[in-house]
């Protein structure tokens, strides 16, 4: 969608959308509306039980006495409520009416709206959340009806002179959140730790420097643990660094993010059973958000110095896959007895988070994982759970999610979750008890941190992917945690 901040609309015949807050007390832009409606717009309101709430919409189609072919009346709720996210909810509850409507273009009209936040970012944010909401992915479908198809192909925001600069921030986010989405609903014969890699390549022209690693490499590295859940696929697994570092320090520690890449997710060995097994395709997720993240950064030319790391594996069920009860050595000499070869998520982070230490020497971990069921039985798909050894950091990252509408709930950890997971034969087993499952795999990881490093794991297992649509995501992949991280850097490592 070709997104603008004109001064006034380019033609007349086409979508006009004006805004409202309960009460009904109109700006300039509805006012003017309703009088060249001869009154049509609050007559419609009135008929429609319209009460100015953040997202509701009254349409008056081809109003009397105007050009507009439609004209939408939404709501944004109360003035003093209706900041950047509002804004952001009203643009998608915009885009979702119309983006099929057989509308092509759709000017919004600021002029007069009582608003909390300034026109120009008040504009920027409707934008972006239209932007957002309007992310669909049809790569597959070659039979959809004229009808079901996207027509929206334009987008103006009038009366908000200067939004320009907030939005090419906004919209560097958005491609990263768009990434993301695509990677996630990318079916796993299509991405796989491969094509993975090669997806993210253009990233280099964005200036973030890529280190991949190979097999070969990885098992110089001793990568026993990433390795061992490779071993029953025949797509070889890969490790992907991106560094982007935005300041003038170039030997400044970085925050870390990690990524789980478990491309398809079947089990192994302890197999899953098939009903849903087609979603483990977004197993993938926590490294689609990092890359994401890293985009969003890069995009917008961010000041910071942040390291995103993938880890990227298929775990599937093979002659050669791994047993469980095998141990495996993990690169930081740790053994590991394999109880369940679905617990894999594990198994692949922990070397790619022991190895991101060691070549980045991060000052903050943060990986996100799709990592365990348990964790949507705790939490639903409204919260990620967020495990931390660090109040400070775990404050900053749900202050960021709150803040872009992606929601983290802190989950404790503690020694007596950490003893659920001793081995009788190894250093550590890689399942615990079924109670607490989040838990004991939040304790697995933290096993691999190093000391000085402060760490949060956000298990995003509930909410990468939607069943149903939400404010600023179509159904399917949400792009959950590229907002979240950049907003995390933005407000705390830019000086
Ligand atoms: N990828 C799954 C977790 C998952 C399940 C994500 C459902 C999204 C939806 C993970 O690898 C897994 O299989 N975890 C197991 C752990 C168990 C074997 C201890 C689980 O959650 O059942
Ligand atoms: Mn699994
Ligand atoms: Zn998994």
């Amino acid at each position: 969608m070709q997104i603008a901040f004109p001064a006034v609309a380019e033609t007349a015949s086409h979508a006009l959308v004006v805004l409202a807050g309960p009460g009904l007390v109109l700006g300039a832009a509805a006012a003017a509306a309703d009088t060249a409606t001869s009154g049509q717009l609050l007559r419609a309101a009135a008929t429609a039980r319209f009460e100015g709430e953040v997202g509701a919409i009254v349409e008056v189609m081809a109003p009397a006495g105007m050009a507009a072919t439609r004209l939408p009346l939404v709501g944004t709720g109360p003035a003093k409520d209706a900041d950047a996210s509002v804004l952001e909810r009203v643009g998608g509850a915009i885009a979702a009416r119309l983006l099929t409507s057989g509308e092509t273009r759709v000017s919004v009209d600021l002029a007069g709206a009582a608003l909390a936040i300034p026109a120009a970012d008040a504009a920027a944010h409707l934008a972006h959340g239209a932007a957002l909401r309007a992310w669909r992915f049809d790569n597959y479908r070659t039979t959809m009806k004229a009808k079901a198809k996207p027509t929206l192909t334009h987008l103006d925001v009038l009366g908000a002179a200067g939004a320009e600069a907030l939005h090419a921030r906004l919209d560097a986010i958005a491609g990263g959140v768009m990434r993301t989405r695509a990677l996630v609903s990318e079916p796993a014969n299509v991405i796989y730790p491969e094509s993975f890699v090669a997806s993210a390549a253009d990233l280099a022209a964005l200036g973030i420097e890529m280190t991949i690693l190979d097999e070969p490499a990885m098992r110089a590295l001793g990568m026993g643990a990433l390795l061992g859940v490779a071993q029953g696929s025949v797509r070889a697994p890969r490790i992907l660094a991106m560094r982007w570092n935005g300041t003038n320090a170039p030997d400044s520690r970085p925050v870390v993010f990690v990524g789980k890449g478990v491309t398809f997710d079947t089990g192994g060995i302890s197999l899953k059973p098939p009903a849903g097994m087609e979603d483990m395709k977004w197993d993938m997720g926590g490294a689609g958000a990092v890359v994401g993240a890293m985009h969003a950064l890069a995009a917008r030319k961010a000041p910071a110095h942040v390291v995103g790391v993938v880890g990227l594996v298929e775990n599937m069920p093979d002659g050669n896959a791994q047993r469980p009860g095998d141990v495996v050595t993990s690169m930081n000499g740790q053994t590991i007895e394999v109880i369940n070869t679905d617990a894999e998520g594990r198994l692949v982070l922990c070397d790619a988070i022991w190895w991101a230490q060691e070549t980045f020497n991060p000052e903050v971990v943060v990986d996100l994982a799709t990592l365990t069921g348990a964790i949507i039985i705790s939490l639903g798909n409204e919260h990620a759970g967020m495990f931390s050894n660090d109040d400070s950091l775990s404050a900053k990252l749900s202050a960021a999610g709150a803040a872009v509408g992606e929601k983290l709930w802190r989950m404790p950890i503690g020694d007596a979750y950490d003893k659920l997971i001793d081995s009788d034969i190894a250093d550590i087993k890689n399942v615990g008890p079924r109670e607490g499952g989040s838990i004991t795999a939040a304790q697995f990881i933290h096993r691999f941190i190093k000391p000085d490093v402060k760490w949060a794991h956000l298990d995003i297992a509930g909410t990468v992917w939607a069943s149903k649509p939400g404010a600023l995501h179509e159904k399917g992949a949400t792009g959950f945690g590229v907002r979240l991280l950049d907003r995390f850097i933005a407000d705390n490592f830019e000086g």
